[in-house]
């Protein structure tokens, strides 16, 4: 009945951000969200179902899955085994050019390319919003990278109503043109993951009530600067939504803090580059890496300074496409 199936999915990278999750079993988030998906990064996943196989077992970039991940990769096969009525075990490959738990969002694209591989591995038909829906339940943000260019993910109230869908405006080389340069200030795993940040940040914030409230009228002024073409203020929202994001999480106790002395080095240089005239503006997720909104035409002269010379790594991204299945799926 089922062969494998591949799948490949971008990393996307909130403008608005999504932190804590309204129900934790369903991953409903809080707040809706909004994003871009780059071409810079990805994920490949192919998934095996395997008739003979007692349980599932996965690799990460060729190495053999950590325990959390093979726990985290089997609680989604089983909600896919589920819908599709099955019991075969499967083996998970996957292959990122991502780093993983930087806060380079590696857990958006995996995912997505996880629900696109097992869904079409286990012969589930689903439509991209259903895709979106079950991408959420790996990871609340691979429910956007089902999806190319900017992204909406409406928070909805019930898993119905929770799914991530495209944003028109956000085309390579349209009005608005957007475009991110990525600055790698530490690549290795962070301190505490997201996950584990937003469930204290809920729990023990008290500014995380505000920060609801003000994300939602975020999200609906991003929105209508995308409808504008106005990048200027689409990027100045995005980098107050995202220190927002980080206060209520300094908020918490004990306290969550992903920045370090660089992290603050690159929001001054940002500042910089806007006081010089070169429109660009900072978001930074759990993690201390900066990525820097900037217009396409932009993007090498942004770049170009944030390098400091070619000292420090910067990726530069444009719009990524939408999640594709690449091979095999159920006959
Ligand atoms: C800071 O999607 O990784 O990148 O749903 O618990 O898996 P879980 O969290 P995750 O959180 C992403 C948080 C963020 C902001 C964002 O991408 O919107």
């Amino acid at each position: 009945m089922t062969d494998s199936a591949t799948a490949v999915a971008h990393a996307n990278i909130a403008l608005a951000k999504y932190w804590g999750k309204r129900d934790e079993a369903l991953a409903l988030p809080a707040t809706s969200s909004l994003s871009l998906t780059l071409d810079a990064f990805h994920a490949t996943t192919t998934v095996t179902p395997d008739p003979d196989a007692g349980e599932d077992t996965g690799t990460l970039d060729g190495r053999p899955m950590s325990d959390g991940e093979v726990v985290r990769v089997r609680r989604f096969l089983d909600l896919v085994r589920s819908l599709a009525g099955s019991s075969l075990h499967a083996s998970v490959d996957s292959v990122s050019t991502v780093p993983t738990g930087a806060g380079l969002a590696s857990s958006a694209s995996g995912f997505a390319a996880l629900a696109g591989a097992a869904a079409a591995a286990y012969g589930l038909d689903l439509d991209p919003r259903a895709l979106s829906r079950l991408a959420r339940r790996g990871s609340g943000s691979a429910a956007r990278s089902v999806f190319g260019g900017l992204v909406v993910w409406h928070a909805g109230t019930d898993d119905a109503s929770s799914f991530a869908e495209p944003v028109p405006g956000g085309e390579a080389g349209g009005p608005l043109d957007p475009a991110m340069a990525v600055v790698v200030l530490d690549a290795g795993p962070k301190s505490i993951s997201s996950r584990e940040a937003m469930r204290r940040t809920v729990e023990t914030s008290p500014f995380f009530p505000s920060w609801t409230e003000s994300t939602e009228v975020d999200v609906a002024l991003m929105l209508d600067a995308v409808r504008a073409g106005d990048l200027p203020t689409l990027g100045a929202l995005a980098e107050s939504n995202a220190l927002r994001m980080h206060a209520t999480m300094l908020g918490a106790r004990p306290p969550v803090r992903y920045w370090t002395a660089h992290t603050v080095g690159v929001l001054d240089q940002v500042q910089a580059l806007r006081a010089d005239g070169l429109p660009c503006w900072a978001t930074i997720d759990a993690g201390p890496n900066v990525k820097v909104l900037c217009a396409g035409r932009d993007l090498p002269a942004v770049a170009e300074a944030l390098s400091e010379g070619g000292t420090r790594r910067v990726v530069t991204a444009r719009p990524g496409p939408d999640l594709r299945v690449t091979a095999g799926g159920a006959a």
